[in-house]
């Protein structure tokens, strides 16, 4: 297969096995583009992409516009702060007024879950969800499964595991159903009160024990407790989140098993991660950021391709 199977990237849930296969082989090429002294290709010389960030972001945003950079696009950058939309316009006038001027592409983030498929039922440009709500952030998921794959080889027979806020995590919503799709067996560890209902139909189980969880696993993703999604409390403190959940050397030092740690980033130091571990040869932390550039890409370069 040579084609995506979607014209947009919205969620992980729309994707086959084998759109996974060709955009981590699409990764591959442009990896070995960005090891190059001139780290540039004209593949989207005639492509206009503009960057809608409703919601902050370093990684997600910095690495999209390298992308674009890389492959020639011409690209536009918009905050929410600063635009018309303080003014009271809606999301659908203010896309289709940035499509007026000729725009090809969309990558949007935005804080309410859907905002991307809803837009992608009215307009005809292509859309890279560049995480919305608690809902996904596919590229994420696949910059994880890509670093994994980098590793290991291959996702297939490995034991992942998810520790932290899955309930308001869009990356867990991304990485489940990504790691299952190619293979891997996937678990969650965290507060009871973290940890989303329909987890199993979802295609995870869960170990509410984090040492038990961390011997089961090759791979741990430790997530970030996103309190600016929490209206209500859902852990009693953060000093106790972090002895019950927090990883740190001592803890992993004590299961004598080579366990590989990521992060999606931000990291709050000290919390959920501790810097014995999160600057150690055990964490592929800033390897994952560096595939983020190459996933883009490849996105960016197979969704142009679908017109
Ligand atoms: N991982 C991630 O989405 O980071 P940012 O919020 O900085 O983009």
């Amino acid at each position: 297969m040579s084609a995506l199977s979607q014209k947009h990237l919205i969620a992980i849930k729309d994707l086959q096995k084998s759109d996974i296969e060709l955009i981590f082989q699409t990764a591959d090429t442009f990896k070995e583009v960005l090891q190059r002294p001139i780290k540039k290709v004209p593949s989207l010389r005639d492509i206009t992409i503009a960057n809608l960030f409703f919601e902050d972001s370093t990684r997600t945003r910095i690495s999209f516009e390298l992308a674009e950079k890389r492959l020639s696009a011409d690209t536009i950058n918009f905050s929410a702060s600063g635009s018309s939309v303080k003014k009271g316009e809606t999301l659908l006038d203010t896309v289709n007024n940035i499509l007026a001027m000729k725009v090809d592409m969309i990558v949007m983030r935005h804080s309410s879950s859907g905002a991307q498929s809803f837009l992608s039922n009215h307009i005809k440009a292509n859309i890279i969800n560049a995480g919305d709500g608690t809902h996904e952030h596919p590229t994420q998921g696949l910059l994880d499964g890509y670093s994994v794959r980098e590793k290991f080889g291959s996702l297939k027979g490995l034991n992942y595991l998810i520790i932290g806020d899955i309930k308001h995590s869009r990356v867990a919503g991304s990485d489940i159903p990504l790691m299952t799709k190619m293979g891997a067996k996937v678990k969650v560890c965290g507060p009871p009160t973290l940890i989303p209902k329909y987890i199993e139909e979802m295609g995870a189980t869960y170990e509410p024990n984090l040492k038990k969880a961390l011997e089961w696993c090759d791979v741990a993703n430790v997530l970030r407790i996103q309190l600016e999604r929490m209206d209500i409390k859902f852990i009693p403190s953060l000093r106790e989140y972090s002895i019950f959940y927090g990883v740190n050397k001592d803890l992993l030092d004590s299961i004598k098993k080579d366990i590989t740690i990521m992060h999606p980033g931000p990291i709050n130091r000290g919390v959920e991660l501790n810097s014995d571990v999160a600057d150690s040869k055990q964490s592929i932390i800033l390897q994952q950021v560096e595939n983020g550039v190459a996933i883009r890409m490849a996105a960016l370069y197979l969704l142009a391709d679908r017109g």
